[in-house]
This record gives structure tokens, C-alpha cells and sequence, in this order.
């Protein structure tokens, strides 16, 4: 049958520029204005104002934190929507079995009926904006249309957003395309809510077009398109093309105490202390971490055939709860001000609060919800999955070199997951191949194990699950052949793996963390600079017993039990191997043989013991 062909769809008129693409996307939402945004203060003062108006945000008070706001969102709109996400590639092959497939031209023909009309009697906004300072050499440039102006706010905290970036998009019409709407129209005038969403959703991708559209949602991750969706996913096809790495990882610059300089980039999954790490505060003397990037990194071979790295973002969308003086100090002093809170809670003080802020539970609260709140509601004040979007350059720590268009040279590169058993503190790669098939066997229990059996696992290869825009297996092929290749012989960055939530038998945490991690991270970067001394062991090279006097891991002071720390027990590593055979086989004949290998010589390590 024919397909309509009134007027130009939004993919063709791309290749025209971006005028052409924002009018064919009006065309099909038929929003009442578009506003093209400049990324100006006053712009982001007057569209704040205008949410405190109708409602979406309310004024925190300006005496604890000026220019800063609190949104609630719909209570069904709280996170990132992994069952409603799409790769939708023209061969389900390259997006693999961890991703949902979609048919494009199927996924499009969806689209298209729900984004028509789907602006009416609202304000679409176009965002253009820079991954990466505007012009940098590894920057990437995208445009998102929205619906949303707290979309809109978040996206200028987010990223270099506004006019030097359109500039540009223009000139160049390279550029990464992701068109939003929050799918509720306001027909025949009808009243607005606070925060406007649909129960459809559809999070899609097209990483062959360099296309995101997204349906149905004001939350962080499916909404705020530059940071999950293009960022990681979309980037990381780019990346696989271009022969680079986009990945879900943190970025620090560490100092030791002889003044040399370091970076490392650590991947862990959602919810395992990126954020803490990044803004560490050193408990062992004479160290310094500095901040560069808490989420995201593009890490790109230079012409030296070292790795460098940027990271792409301009601002921290932070999980609030447990962020505190004595888990993250650092944090807590970067959100004095111009931040974006969603769905805290709010003390009659006018201030926001969250659970871990304060060991003191404020009197006079407003759950996240807006209802009045005590410690006997049974609930949490804050949702557990609230958040704060804040300017990186606000960050106490933040590295002189955060923003430099160069990046930074990877020294270390730390892979962790939230591993109650089997896994050791810290243990460094043997080599490249093998790093990398620690990054594809990054996991986390599922539930609490039994002493001395495997829990359920959930798989994150390279905390990379939810976000690797195409085939997992052809990752960790692109990881190697980065790694190995002509260029990067012998100057590629060592690979650890860490594990900072160990339990003993008695189910209590064996490492302290936070602040004690610097331990960790000094160790390994003694590593790096040749003085640590190392046992080899079936994992890779583990800190001998002894303490730092020997070249080993400092525990001075610290009642940690290492030879529990650092124990393996062959018969539930056989058992952690099994699964892991299992899980390598979902991947099929995609799965690199060096993996395949790498899991042979593990079990001939256990074996020989
Ligand atoms: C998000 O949910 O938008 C997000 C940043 O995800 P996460 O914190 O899980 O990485
Ligand atoms: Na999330
Ligand atoms: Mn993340």
C-alpha cells in the first residue's frame, strides 16, 4: 500500500539542515510555538520562572540554596524504562540478545502516530547542544525538540546547550537528532498538570540514522536524550565505527603523594557508588582525587596511541538519598545552588531533605509526593531513585582539566560490581584480553547468597547492560581490537577489577569503603607506577599480605579481615564459572574467541591450585 506522502518525514528533511528537520517535526506534533533556545542565563531564569508559575517546580528557598528548584514528578514517571527501550537497527543480530529489537520501519510507522499531533496546545522547544566543549576535537553535536521546559532546563545544566553549539550544527549538519515529547496535548485548552507524561512509553533508538525518538516520559534517562541515548547508546555505535569507546564510567585525576599525576576511568553499574567515587576524599595522607566526570566517558585513542578521555557531560544528575557528609561530602557542598531537584522531599523550612542527608530526621516534611510526612508513614520521604541536576564546574573537586577539548591520558581502568561473594577487593588483569573479559563478566547478586553458594547474578557486562547501542558480544570485540591494535601496542591502560561489598559469614560489609577505597585506588595506581608488589592468583595479580611496608595494601589502622577480602573458594568459583559459560553462550557464535580462552585459563588456574 502507499504511504502518505503529504509532507516530508523528519528523517529525510535532516539531510536538508536543521531548520528543515525542526519544521517537519512541527508539522507532525503541531505544537502552538517553537521557541529555539539560546542557553542564556536569562533564558534559564525566565523558563524556571514560568515552571514555578504553572506549577511543575517549586522555588527552594533562596536563603539555603539560591536558584534552586524542586519538581515532582508523576508518581508513575520515576526512572530510566529498560523494557520500554529500543534498539531498532535493520539486523536484530547487531543489536543483540541484551537489548529489545525493534523492526525500524515498524518502530517508525509507531511513532509517527503517536508523535502526530502529540504537541498540540504546547511549546516546542529546540535544544542544540555539544557533548563535549563546543568544538572540541572529540565533541559530538546533537538537537533535541522537547515538549518539556524542565526537559529543557535540565538539558542546559546537562550539556553545552544554546547558540555557539547551533552555530555549529549549522555549519556542519553533523549532528545527532532526538525528538521528545512528554505525549499529552492540551486540546481545546484544556487544563495542564505539573508534569505531563503518557502510560505509553517508547524510549527509541535508531543508531544507524544517529536518531533517538522518545515518547511519553519527562524522567532523567528516558528524556534528558543527550546523556543515556545518545551519549552511551548512540555514541557507542559511533564509536564502534569510528574506533573509539563511549562508556558508562567515572573520571578521576589522582595524585600521589610523590606529586605524580594519574587518571582512571571506573566502570560500575547503576547504583554502586560512581558518583562517591568520583568525588572521593581520600582517607590515607598525601593522596588527592579530583572530579572529572561522574557518569560517562568517551575514551579515544590518540595519535600517541595512548587512550584519552573527555568526559561528554556539563553537569551531575546524581541519585539524592545516601548522599551525605559521611558518604559524600563533596556532593552535598556542589548542590548549594542552581539545582534542579526531582522528587525529594521538602522541609517546612523550604529546604530539601532525603534520606542520608542527615543522620537527624527533619521534623515538618513533605514526602516526594508533596504529602505530610514522619519516620511512621512506613515510606520513604524521598524516592528512592530521586535525584539532583547540578553544574559539574560547581563540584568542589572538580579537576583543573575537566573540560580540557584534549581529554586526559587513562592510566587505570577499574571495572566493579556489588559483589557479596567470590569476588576480591581488588585484583589487576593479567593483560588486556583479560581485563576486557573482566569488564563482560562485571555482575551483581540478585539477592542476598546463602554463605557459600552463588546468588542469582545479574550480568552488566561493562555496566554497559542497559546502554551499548548495539551487539554486547561486538563490544567486547571492539574492546579488544582498541586494545590490541597497531597503534595502541603496549601503551593501553591496565585494567583492575574491584569489589567493595563483600560480606562476611556473618553478612556484614568485609571493607569499610568510601573514603577507604583511596586504599584501594593507591594500590592500584602504585601498580601502575611500578611499586606495588603482587601475587599472581587464578584472578590476576592480587596485593601481597603484608601491608604497604611490603608493597601490599595499606590497612593501617583498619580492622578489615584480608585474608577474607582476598579469599577464593575453587568450588564456588567453578560454580561462578559454569554461569559464566552460560551467560557467554546467550551471544552465540559473536562471542570472541580471546573470552572463550580466558575463561579456559581461569579454570586451569583453580584447577592447578
Ligand atoms: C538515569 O536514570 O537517567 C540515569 C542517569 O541512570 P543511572 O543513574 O542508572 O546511570
Ligand atoms: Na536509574
Ligand atoms: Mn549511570
Amino acid at each position: 500500500m502507499d504511504q502518505p506522502t503529504a509532507s516530508v518525514s523528519p528523517s529525510a528533511a535532516r539531510a536538508l539542515g536543521v531548520e528543515a528537520w525542526v519544521d517537519a517535526i512541527a508539522a507532525l506534533t503541531r505544537p502552538d510555538e517553537v521557541v529555539w533556545c539560546d542557553g542564556s542565563r536569562v533564558e534559564y531564569n525566565r523558563l524556571t520562572r514560568q515552571m514555578v508559575d504553572t506549577g511543575t517546580l517549586l522555588q527552594v528557598n533562596p536563603e539555603f540554596r539560591p536558584s534552586s528548584f524542586l519538581a515532582r514528578s508523576d508518581p508513575s514517571d520515576v526512572a530510566r524504562v529498560e523494557a520500554r527501550t529500543f534498539i531498532c537497527c535493520e539486523s536484530e543480530d547487531d543489536a543483540g540478545p541484551s537489548n529489545n529489537w525493534r523492526d525500524p520501519a515498524q518502530m517508525r510507522s509507531t511513532l509517527d502516530g503517536l508523535f502526530a499531533g502529540s504537541m498540540r496546545g504546547r511549546t516546542m522547544y529546540v535544544v542544540p547542544f555539544s557533548m563535549g566543549v563546543v568544538g572540541g576535537r572529540y565533541s559530538k553535536l546533537g538537537v533535541q525538540v522537547t515538549d518539556s521546559p524542565y526537559v529543557v532546563a535540565s538539558m542546559r545544566t546537562m550539556t553545552r546547550m544554546g547558540t555557539d553549539a547551533l552555530r555549529l550544527i549549522r555549519e556542519t549538519n553533523d549532528w545527532v537528532a532526538a525528538a521528545h515529547t512528554v505525549g499529552a496535548p492540551l486540546i481545546d485548552g484544556a487544563a495542564d498538570v505539573p508534569w505531563p507524561c503518557n502510560a505509553t512509553k517508547y524510549i527509541s533508538h535508531f543508531p544507524e540514522q544517529r536518531e533517538i525518538w522518545s515518547f511519553g516520559s519527562a524522567y532523567g534517562g528516558n528524556a534528558l536524550l543527550a546523556k543515556k541515548s545518545f551519549a552511551l547508546r548512540i555514541a557507542s555505535v559511533m564509536a564502534r565505527d569510528e574506533g573509539w569507546l563511549a562508556e558508562h564510567m567515572l573520571i578521576i585525576r589522582v595524585t600521589n603523594p610523590r606529586g605524580r599525576v594519574f587518571h582512571v576511568a571506573a566502570a560500575f553499574p547503576s547504583a554502586c557508588g560512581k558518583t562517591n567515587l568520583a568525588m572521593l576524599a581520600p582517607s590515607i595522607p598525601g593522596w588527592k582525587v579530583e572530579t572529572i566526570g561522574d557518569d560517562i566517558a568517551w575514551l579515544i585513542p590518540g595519535a600517541d596511541g595512548r587512550l584519552r578521555a573527555i568526559n561528554p557531560e556539563a553537569g551531575f544528575f546524581g541519585v539524592a538519598p545516601g548522599t551525605g557528609a559521611a558518604t559524600n561530602s563533596v556532593a552535598v557542598d556542589t548542590l548549594w545552588g542552581n539545582t534542579i531537584f526531582t522528587n525529594v522531599a521538602l522541609r517546612d523550612d523550604g529546604d530539601v531533605w532525603w534520606e542520608g542527608l542527615t543522620e537527624k530526621v527533619p521534623t515538618g516534611l513533605r514526602d516526594w509526593r508533596g504529602e505530610e510526612w514522619t519516620p511512621e508513614s512506613g515510606t520513604t520521604a524521598a524516592h528512592p531513585n530521586s535525584r539532583f541536576t547540578v553544574p559539574a564546574a560547581q563540584c568542589p573537586s572538580i579537576a583543573d582539566a575537566w573540560d580540557d577539548p584534549e581529554g586526559v591520558v587513562i592510566d587505570a581502568i577499574v571495572f566493579g560490581g556489588r559483589r557479596a561473594t567470590n569476588v576480591p577487593l581488588v585484583v589487576e588483569a593479567r593483560s588486556w584480553e583479560h581485563g576486557v573479559y573482566v569488564g563482560a563478566t562485571v555482575s551483581s547478586e540478585r539477592t542476598a547468597a546463602a554463605e557459600g553458594t552463588l546468588g542469582e547474578l545479574r550480568r552488566d557486562p561493562f555496566a554497559m547492560m542497559p546502554f551499548c547501542g548495539y551487539n554486547m558480544a561486538d563490544h567486547w570485540s571492539h574492546w579488544l581490537e582498541v586494545g590490541t591494535g597497531s597503534r595502541s601496542a603496549g601503551r593501553a591502560p591496565r585494567i583492575f577489577q574491584v569489589n567493595w561489598f563483600r560480606k562476611g559469614d556473618d553478612g556484614s560489609f568485609l571493607w569499610p569503603g568510601f573514603a577507604e577505597n583511596s586504599r584501594v585506588l593507591a594500590w592500584i595506581l602504585d601498580r601502575v607506577d611500578g611499586s606495588a608488589a603482587a601475587r599472581d592468583t587464578p584472578l590476576g595479580w592480587a596485593p601481597v599480605e603484608g601491608g604497604p611496608d611490603s608493597g601490599g595494601l595499606n590497612t593501617d589502622g583498619l580492622d578489615v579481615d584480608e585474608s577474607a577480602l582476598f579469599a577464593l573458594d575453587p568450588v564456588a568459583w567453578s560454580a561462578e564459572l559454569d554461569d559464566t559459560e552460560r551467560f557467554f553462550s546467550l551471544f552465540g557464535d559473536r562471542l570472541p574467541a580471546q573470552l572463550q580462552a580466558q575463561l579456559a585459563d581461569i579454570r586451569q588456574r583453580f584447577a592447578a591450585l
